[in-house]
């Protein structure tokens, strides 16, 4: 962006706030603009795919967790390729409350990634990428993502499930998550992240085709990007 059109951006978002009470949602696409986020994130149909897609990510993430992993990234997952922003706590906040609100309504009506792509194998892959299972599950299910208090310190990764789940299981697994997954330490905090009930935003044919994804999987496939 140009600096005067810069100005303008900032002119026009200064009035917006005068006129009106303060929207920290609307706000916050601005600041997620301004911050370089949609250089890495997409959000439906703009921004880049060097991270997780973002647009359903209020559905996969607490505000709270949101917010920790914005302010420190490297702190919750190191090695994280996400960089770390000096973001005044006020923007990160207006954020947070534009992420929190993104669960799918900014696909194009009718037109979701994997909506009329013709091969179930891929509408299942184009699932696992762009619902976001693989921003907590890692690429091919390989795993490595972490969550507090729990057993090993780790979200599972999905390359074993063809061995322990039939379809059906594994299916109503996805269907109605985990809520509260189980504490290392029952006396400690509830972890963080927690398995989505998926069956609240994909159709049952929907889950059967990420189902189907995850029984192919095998260990060790190369990177898939996101
Ligand atoms: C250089 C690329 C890059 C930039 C810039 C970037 N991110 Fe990320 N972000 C990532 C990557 C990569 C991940 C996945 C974490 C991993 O695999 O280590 C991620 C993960 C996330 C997640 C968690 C996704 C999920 O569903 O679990 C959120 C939320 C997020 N980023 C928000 C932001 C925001 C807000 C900004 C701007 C302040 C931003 N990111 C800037 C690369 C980036
Ligand atoms: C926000 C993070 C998050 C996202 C996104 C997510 N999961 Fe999970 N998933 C988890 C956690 C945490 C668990 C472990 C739950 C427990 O404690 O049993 C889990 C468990 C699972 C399991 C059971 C694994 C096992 O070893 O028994 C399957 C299968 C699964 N997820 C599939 C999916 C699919 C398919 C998607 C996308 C549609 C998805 N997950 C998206 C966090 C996530």
């Amino acid at each position: 962006m140009k600096r005067s059109s810069v100005l303008a951006f900032f002119a026009a978002a200064l009035s917006a706030c005068a006129s009106r009470p303060a929207a920290p949602a609307q706000a916050g696409r601005a600041y997620f603009v301004q911050a370089g986020c949609a250089a890495c994130h997409r959000i439906g149909s703009s921004g880049n795919a060097v991270g997780p897609d973002l647009t359903m990510v209020g559905f996969r993430h607490s505000p709270q967790w949101l917010d920790m992993w914005i302010k420190d990234p490297q702190a919750w997952k190191p090695g994280t390729l996400m960089p770390k922003k000096d973001i005044p706590s006020d923007a990160r906040a207006a954020i947070v409350a534009y992420l929190a609100e993104q669960k799918g309504q900014a696909w194009p009506k009718g037109g979701r990634p994997w909506d009329g792509v013709a091969s179930a194998a891929e509408r299942g892959r184009l699932i696992y990428l762009r619902a976001g299972c693989v921003a907590c599950h890692g690429q091919n299910g390989a795993g490595g993502y972490p969550n507090n208090n729990v057993p090993g310190g780790q979200i599972p990764s999905l390359t074993g499930v063809s061995e322990g789940y039939s379809r059906a299981d594994l299916i109503a697994k996805i269907k109605s998550g985990v809520p509260s997954p189980a504490k290392a330490d029952a006396a400690g905090p509830a972890p963080l992240v927690w398995m989505p009930a998926w069956g609240q935003v994909l159709s049952d044919a929907e889950i059967g085709d990420v189902a189907d994804y995850l029984l192919a999987l095998k260990p060790g496939a190369a990177s898939d990007g996101w």
